[in-house]
């Protein structure tokens, strides 16, 4: 049998857990179909389609499915961990785990050019990636998070959609995109069907070049951990808040740039932390999502008492356009 690789027109939108069973039902076999005794490759971000990919694939094909999950150091608070317990730990996959920090960080070290940075990153991701899989004996596919709206906008010419990963010309795989023909919120459902659990499946929209993009100009270790813990501070107060889920993006950046502070009687001269939240349908337009004064004074205490480096709290309130999302 053959994958199906345009959406049926008269496919049933995904909305329940019962019609979630039946698509994994119905693409079980699919897999089993295509892969028989084969074996597979997928990288795994951690990210819901690629998520949803590797936990559908382990339910049909169980360890014939190699996961790399490269950490380039960009990530977020507790992510690669997250990525273990629930894949190796809980879910008994392969996989493959590549603590790459040092080899991006080190090619990033001094670079400020934004487009240079997002090359950087995207071109030794493929690197290490290329790299495992050269280790790797009898892979015969390559699995891919493909969404349906990835098709869709490759064909409107507004993405281009990489179906070969962007893998260097001689490693040649047929591909393997388990939820190809599902729009996002779909692939959510089916994810929570699997067991995947909700801080994986729901989570916001994250950039592939990670936090770099929230450590505007050269990156440097000191400040992209200043980035990173006052993320996570964001995240749990939103969590605590009632906030995730119901804002669509937020997260912190932490910009080049040091005044002068006072801490304990003593003078400080540090980073400012700037605090986005926003809300949109199509990322095309956002508004600003307005938090209480009561959770901003508390998020000010908390960032400028916990994270190091940090001597100021400051929030965007602006809208795209003018602005975009990311800050590079
Ligand atoms: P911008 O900054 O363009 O962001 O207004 C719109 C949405 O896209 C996300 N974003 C990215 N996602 N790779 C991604 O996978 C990227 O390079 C990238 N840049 C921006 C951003 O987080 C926001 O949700």
């Amino acid at each position: 049998m053959n994958p199906i690789l345009v959406r049926p027109a008269d496919m049933v939108r995904i909305t329940t857990p019962a019609l979630a069973e039946k698509y994994i039902e119905s693409q079980i076999s699919v897999l089993r179909e295509q892969i028989g005794d084969k074996k597979v490759l997928l990288a795994l971000s951690g990210g819901v389609d690629s998520s949803v990919v590797a936990a559908l694939l382990i339910k049909a094909v169980g360890r014939q499915l190699v996961c790399v999950h490269v950490n380039h150091g960009l990530l977020r608070k507790g992510e690669p961990e997250q990525v273990i317990k629930v894949f190796r730990d809980e879910m008994n996959a392969d996989l493959i785990y590549v603590d790459a920090t040092d080899r991006f960080l080190d090619k990033l070290a001094g670079v400020t050019d934004p487009e240079q940075k997002r090359k950087i990153i995207g071109g030794e991701f493929i690197e290490v990636f290329a790299e495992e899989a050269r280790k790797l004996d009898g892979i015969e596919f390559l699995a891919q998070g493909t969404i349906w709206p990835d098709i869709l906008e490759s064909e409107a010419g507004i993405k281009a959609h990489h179906n070969t990963g962007g893998l260097p010309e001689d490693m040649k795989f047929e591909l393997v995109e388990p939820v190809r023909i599902l729009f996002k919120d779909e692939v959510r459902i089916v994810g929570k069907a699997l067991g995947l659990p909700d801080n994986m499946v729901f989570r916001q929209p994250f950039p592939g070049p990670g936090l770099g993009v929230r450590c505007p100009g050269a990156i440097t270790r000191d400040r992209l951990e200043a980035v990173r813990e006052s993320d996570a501070i964001l995240r749990e107060e939103f969590e605590k808040n009632g906030l995730e889920g119901k804002v669509w993006q937020y997260f912190t950046v932490v910009p080049d740039f040091k005044s002068t502070g006072i801490k304990n009687g003593k003078r400080t001269f540090d980073w400012p932390c700037i605090i986005r939240a926003i809300n949109t349908t199509d990322v095309m337009e956002v508004t600003v999502e307005h938090l209480s004064d009561a959770l901003i004074d508390h998020l000010v205490k908390r960032i400028t008492t916990e994270v190091p480096g940090i001597n100021r709290v400051l929030f965007d309130y602006t809208p795209k356009p003018p602005a975009t999302v990311e800050y590079e």
